[in-house]
């Protein structure tokens, strides 16, 4: 770790209670620790904010794969934004269902469009797009 400072921090009783009890239960070791990734997740959500941000995003689908040219569409969006694909994930959930965990790299809103549009196909039962702040 770089060079650290020190700060103090004043709560209420019952918050600092909370606090305690909510970061045991996640499994923090220390306040300090839990307050350092209480700041990230805060300073990434508001990088995130920007539609024009670097960003990765991990978009989740599980769809159909007897519905007809799904998944074929679902390649060709990932190819039409090859650059931006890192890495997929297939994963043959049962005789119908395929979970499919696709990596993309780019700005928050082609991420977002591009998982939108696949969320969107017909066949897709759930999705999700989930989104990091990209590393400068
Ligand atoms: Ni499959």
């Amino acid at each position: 770790m770089d060079k650290v400072e020190r700060i103090g921090v004043s709560l209420e009783p019952d918050l600092l209670a909370e606090f305690d009890a909510m970061i045991s239960e996640k499994g923090y070791r220390n306040r300090s620790e839990a307050l350092r990734d209480l700041i990230r997740k805060e300073l990434a959500n508001k990088q995130l904010e920007d539609p024009g941000a670097k960003a990765v995003g991990v978009v989740l689908l599980v769809f159909d794969h007897h519905v007809t040219k799904l998944t074929e569409k679902l390649l060709n969006l990932q190819h039409s934004h090859l650059l931006h694909t890192i890495s997929s994930l297939h994963v043959h959930l049962d005789h119908h269902h395929c979970l499919e965990i696709i990596v993309l790299q780019g700005s928050v809103n082609e991420i977002q469009a591009v998982g939108d549009r696949m969320i969107s196909l017909k066949g897709v039962k759930q999705g999700r797009v989930n989104l990091v702040s990209g590393q400068d």
